[in-house]
């Protein structure tokens, strides 16, 4: 059998998807799974699935690499932690110079930045690639964020194009983002803004719930879906709300406890590192958290007995502010990956992040269409495209929040786009109060608006006698 041209290691969902994506985009390639225990007939599994004259599946490591051409491309689809590293141990002994290892599961981009550095003094390239668009997208085609090394880049870049979702223009959703962990910090911020994209829906479904059924709010949805409210989340959304089981709607049944896997608290600890904030990300997680006190929620529900109103949410509004919210939160988003780029000496483009993000992954919307437009040097909130957006947004986000206060329903990522905006958009902040204390109770400094930047002065604020 000829050499295949992309090796792949790990066939579970994703790595099994990518792996057809890329056999069926006439790539050659080569699959590797362990065979111990359950995964005994994975590789076997998978040939019978994809039937092909270019796959080839193997058990044993070193086959598996003696059947890739050189130099080789090894895209390595396991579960993110310990067994990257323990797959790079096993591997690197039987890989040469300028071979390339590609991570593509969701890595922490501290421990990228490490094996970055311990491959390239083997002189291997190593890349951290976020891969985003979940199943499905794996396997029709992915948003792909790289990270690593630049000069090598070309050696993958021609199988990740192939296999890439395309973006409007018809170029390839993937690109070279940076070097060291820059892929996988981009993906991890493409995940916490997705984070509180699911609430602000499950913040609209809450508050649309007393109004509409199922059935009728996803008409509602679908008509905002054909316009600018358009996204892949939103139709996964509407495709939640049809679903029956019995003739009744099957996410009533769903328990009110929400999951995470990690990487939108990794976010807000990176942004919380950087001195970046993260509040939409935040609001998202901590809602996730508080889903999650149920026996607490129901004890507590006893004492909530003030009167609600029974006021029906204004549909409207609603739809202004979950526009304008949305425009706020992939700002922030855009902001924290720029600080981190400023941090590291990434120099990343936000244009070309954002034009990657356009299709195939869970953020692909009209929106991220309109911002990849939108976003150059100036603040993309200062693009007359999102003049109206604005206008209209900021007065509709007040009423939604009086709205659901006057019916007891939390919105905290509504809630959070409005701080969010107020703070933004505030020349003076009452920070200054906040420095005074701290120099006050503990003699740590603070700066004057009347002298240079750099000088700090301390007072005995105690002494009120100036
Ligand atoms: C993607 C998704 C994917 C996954 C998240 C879910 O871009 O394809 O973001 O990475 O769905 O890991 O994360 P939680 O389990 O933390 O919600």
């Amino acid at each position: 059998m000829n050499k295949a041209e992309f090796g792949i290691i790990g066939l579970g969902v994703m790595g099994a998807n990518l792996a057809a994506n890329a056999a069926e985009k006439g790539i050659s390639i080569s699959v590797y799974n362990r065979s111990e225990g359950i995964e005994a007939r994975v590789v076997a599994d998978f040939l019978k699935d994809h039937p092909g004259e270019h796959i080839q599946g193997h058990t044993q490591l070193t086959d598996f690499v003696a059947s890739l051409a050189r130099p080789r491309k090894i895209l390595i689809m396991v579960p993110a932690g310990a067994p990257v590293d323990e797959v790079i141990d096993q591997l690197t002994p039987f890989l040469d110079r300028d071979d390339s290892i590609i991570d593509g599961g969701n890595s922490h981009y501290k421990d990228t930045f490490r094996r970055c550095g311990s491959l390239q003094k083997k002189g291997m390239a190593f890349f951290g690639v976020g891969v985003s668009g979940g199943a499905s997208g794996a396997r029709k085609g992915p948003s792909m964020m790289v990270g690593g090394q630049q000069t090598n880049y070309y050696l993958i870049q021609p199988i990740l194009e192939s296999i890439a979702a395309k973006d409007p223009n018809g170029n390839p959703c993937v690109a070279y983002l940076g070097p060291q962990g820059c892929g996988h910090f981009v993906k991890m911020v493409h995940n916490g803004i997705e984070y509180a994209e699911m609430q602000l829906l499950a913040e609209a479904y809450v508050l649309l719930k007393p109004s509409l059924d199922h059935d009728t709010m996803a008409e509602l949805l679908s008509e905002w879906n054909e316009g600018l409210e358009q996204s892949f989340l939103l139709e996964t959304t509407i495709n939640i709300l049809r679903k029956k089981e019995n003739g009744t709607p099957l996410l009533e049944k769903v328990l009110d406890v929400a999951a995470s896997k990690g990487t939108g608290s990794w976010t807000v600890q990176a942004a919380t590192e950087l001195g970046a904030p993260a509040s939409f990300t935040a609001s998202a997680l901590f809602a996730r958290s508080f889903s999650s006190l149920k026996k607490k929620r129901k004890q507590l529900a006893a004492l909530s007995n003030a009167a609600k109103t029974d006021a029906l949410i204004t549909i409207e509004a609603l739809q202004n502010a979950y526009r304008w919210a949305r425009v706020l939160n992939h700002h922030e988003g855009l902001q924290l990956i720029q600080m981190a780029s400023d941090h590291y000496g990434w120099d990343v483009s936000l244009q070309e992040i954002t034009r990657v993000w356009t299709n195939g992954c869970i953020l692909a919307s009209t929106l991220v269409v309109d911002i990849s437009k939108a976003i150059s040097e100036e603040d993309f909130l200062q693009h007359p495209m999102f003049e109206s957006t604005r206008k209209n947004g900021v007065p509709a986000l007040d009423t939604i929040l009086t709205e659901a206060s006057a019916q007891h329903i939390a919105v905290p990522c509504f809630s959070n786009a409005l701080q969010y905006w107020y703070t933004m958009s505030s020349v003076s902040l009452p920070a200054n109060l906040i420095q005074a204390q701290r120099d006050s109770f503990g003699a740590h400094t603070y700066r004057r608006i009347d002298r240079l930047e750099d000088e700090s002065f301390t007072t005995n604020w105690n002494n009120t006698h100036g």
